[in-house]
């Protein structure tokens, strides 16, 4: 792992006050694309990100983040939403852009489309909530990363109640839910007594089990 990853995790925080400032937009795609690129269970990615840069539309947010700062005081807010509903042609597209992409036979495509329909079909609405739940936060993880490494702070947040922001970007009428949120944005090193302070982990081993 190169040195520079792990400076940029030691770097970052979760930034409890931020400076609203709007990041730069060549920044902000880095930390989208690298969101983009996250590894999901069958490449099914269930979720849907809003990217939301609208300041009065993250004060409406606000009181159901429990009043947490970053929600307004972050350049950008991203919301993890995912999928309420699976449908096959939802499978199907994926199929379609798996032959377009990689040029091969759609027909090619009838077993692993078929698996993910069973996954489907055999789960129930939690299972299939929780199975969504877990992509998201992977994706939740690399925006994380990329966001160190751009230097741009970024507070990953559940402290929220989903309904709230599920009634105020009309989520469920998209077949969506906030899972996790992500504000990207400035520390506002005055008033956040935690961006000096030092990182609490549990010692590598205690963490780590070595067979
Ligand atoms: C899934 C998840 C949810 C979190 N929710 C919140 C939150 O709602 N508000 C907040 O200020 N920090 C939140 N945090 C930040 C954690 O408290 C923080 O990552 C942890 O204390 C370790 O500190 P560090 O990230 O600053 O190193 C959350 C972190 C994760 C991974």
């Amino acid at each position: 792992m190169k040195k520079q990853l792990l400076e940029a995790l030691e770097w970052r925080y979760a930034a409890k006050r931020m400076k609203g400032k709007a990041l730069p937009e060549d920044v902000l795609k880095r930390i989208l694309e690298a969101i983009r690129l996250s590894p999901s269970s069958m490449g099914f990615a269930p979720y849907t990100i809003l990217v939301v840069r609208d300041k009065s539309t993250r004060e409406r947010i606000l009181p159901h983040a429990f009043n947490q700062p970053q929600v307004v005081e972050s350049g950008c807010l991203l919301v993890f939403a995912t999928w309420t509903s699976f449908k096959e042609d939802q499978v199907e597209q994926y199929m379609q852009q798996i032959s377009e992409t990689r040029n091969v036979e759609r027909t090619s495509l009838n077993g692993f489309a078929a698996n993910i329909l069973k996954k489907i079909k055999e789960s129930s609405p939690e299972e299939l909530r929780e199975w969504a739940e877990k992509q998201a936060y992977i994706a939740l993880g690399f925006g994380l990363t990329a966001a160190a490494v751009e230097r741009i702070d970024a507070t990953p947040m559940e402290g929220f109640i989903p309904k709230g922001v599920n009634d105020v970007l009309e989520l469920e009428k998209k077949n969506l839910h906030a899972t996790c949120l992500l504000a990207l944005g400035y520390r506002d090193d005055q008033n956040d007594f935690l961006s000096s302070a030092k990182k609490v982990r549990r010692p590598h081993t205690e963490l780590f089990i070595e067979i």
